[in-house]
């Protein structure tokens, strides 16, 4: 099949370029090497030397429509990325993840083509603050927690009907999307309007919720990419890993290559059509946990700097209960947390990190994000 993958020399997308041309497709790659991703610039070494690259935007309608010619499979992963900065570049995040989304929907509904599938990446940060079970009051799912909770240091959110203590739970595709940055709300536009299209016009869409990816080929100079690489990169410079709250939040972390093996999986079996799935390990990791097990895999002797302090827009805890993609399409992560890790680190001795973190956080603080 004739595939195009949007984004497709960035993290996510170039690995899932390269499970495509190894299983046959002929695979085109239509991404402007914007950004975070690309400190460097030109194509990236990485980009399969088998797939056709077109430098182009997606904000771009005639150069998305020139991308589109012939392609049976569209996968849709161009984006702009990040979440604090989405709070501040807000008209970027909406002209690059709506407008081009919107852009791509247009031309299908308008352009002669042939697309039989889409698949898209909605995002874990859609949710918000995650899933809650309260002994007395049940399921629930509670607001963003207060400034004023948050100033005094109270991390953990009480029940808002007893004020008893919740213990998390796993979210389920079913759960309120209740996201509290500018991506989490493009990223949610982008699967609605596509499932809309989808069904307006009888195109197969897929949506796949991914939670924190992490692996090779993430930019490890990227101060707004997962907490993994970015304690990382911090280690590599001889900085200390730096945790805020108390490092006990927990989230959602696979292997990029098991986010690869969603989308193969959403592309083979027509069960995945009209569907929304989360792409989860469904087993949560704390923060702090996170930054123990770099230190020890890199044999570092830092140690995590917890702040105590909290972001704005940051969330308690949340983790994905991935029952039904596994019930449906069978699919299932494969790689451990530690694997990953452990590949994670083998890459990252080739690379150079630049450590942009403090400068990050200046930035958020003068604008009082932080
Ligand atoms: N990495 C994660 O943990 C994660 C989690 C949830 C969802 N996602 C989603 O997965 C997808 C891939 O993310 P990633 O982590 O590989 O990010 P990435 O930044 O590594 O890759 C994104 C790619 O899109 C390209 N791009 C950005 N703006 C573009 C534009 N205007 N036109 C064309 N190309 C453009 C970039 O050059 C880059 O190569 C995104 O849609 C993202 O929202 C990622
Ligand atoms: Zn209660």
């Amino acid at each position: 099949m004739k595939i195009l993958v949007t984004g497709g020399a960035g993290f996510i997308g170039s690995h899932l370029v390269d499970r495509l041309v190894a299983g046959g497709h002929d695979v085109r790659v239509f991404d402007n090497l914007d950004g975070p991703a690309h400190p460097e610039s030109g194509i990236p070494r990485y980009l399969n030397k088998n797939a056709q690259f077109i430098k182009g935007d997606v904000r771009d309608y005639d150069g998305f429509k020139k991308a589109l010619e012939g392609i049976d499979v569209v996968f849709h992963e161009a984006a702009a990325v990040g979440l604090a900065q989405s709070l501040y570049e807000i008209k970027r995040y909406v002209d690059v993840n709506i407008g081009g989304t919107a852009n791509l929907l247009n031309i299908l509904a308008n352009e002669k083509n042939r697309v039989k599938k889409l698949v898209i990446p909605g995002s874990m940060s859609s949710y918000g603050e995650g899933g809650y079970r309260c002994g007395n009051c049940g399921d629930i799912r509670p607001s963003p927690r207060s400034e004023d909770l948050l100033r005094r240091g109270v991390w953990e959110i009480p029940c808002p009907h007893c004020a008893g203590s919740l213990s998390p739970r796993p979210v389920r595709e079913t759960d309120a999307l209740n996201g509290t940055f500018i991506y989490s709300c493009t990223k949610r536009s982008q699967e609605e309007m596509s499932l809309i299209f989808g069904n307006t016009y009888h195109v197969p869409v897929t949506v796949l919720r991914y939670f924190s990816a992490f692996g090779p080929r993430q930019s490890l100079s990227n101060p707004y990419t997962g907490v993994a690489v970015i304690f990382l990169s911090r280690i590599m410079n001889r900085h200390p890993p730096v945790i805020y709250e108390d490092g006990l939040q927990m989230r959602d972390y696979l292997s990029v290559h098991d986010i690869v093996s969603a989308n193969i999986a959403a592309l083979e079996d027509s069960r995945s059509d009209g569907q929304i799935f989360n792409v989860g390990s469904g087993r949560p990791v704390r923060i702090l946990d996170i930054a123990g097990e770099i230190i020890r895999a890199s044999k570092s002797d830092l140690r995590p700097q917890v702040l105590g302090q909290a972001r704005k827009g940051d969330i308690r805890h949340c983790y994905a209960d991935i029952s039904h993609i596994k019930q449906r399409i069978g699919w299932e992560p494969k790689v451990s947390f530690e694997e990953g890790l452990r590949e994670l680190l083998e890459w990252s001795r080739g690379q150079e990190a630049v450590d942009k973190f403090d400068h990050a956080n200046d930035e958020l603080r003068t604008r009082g994000l932080l």
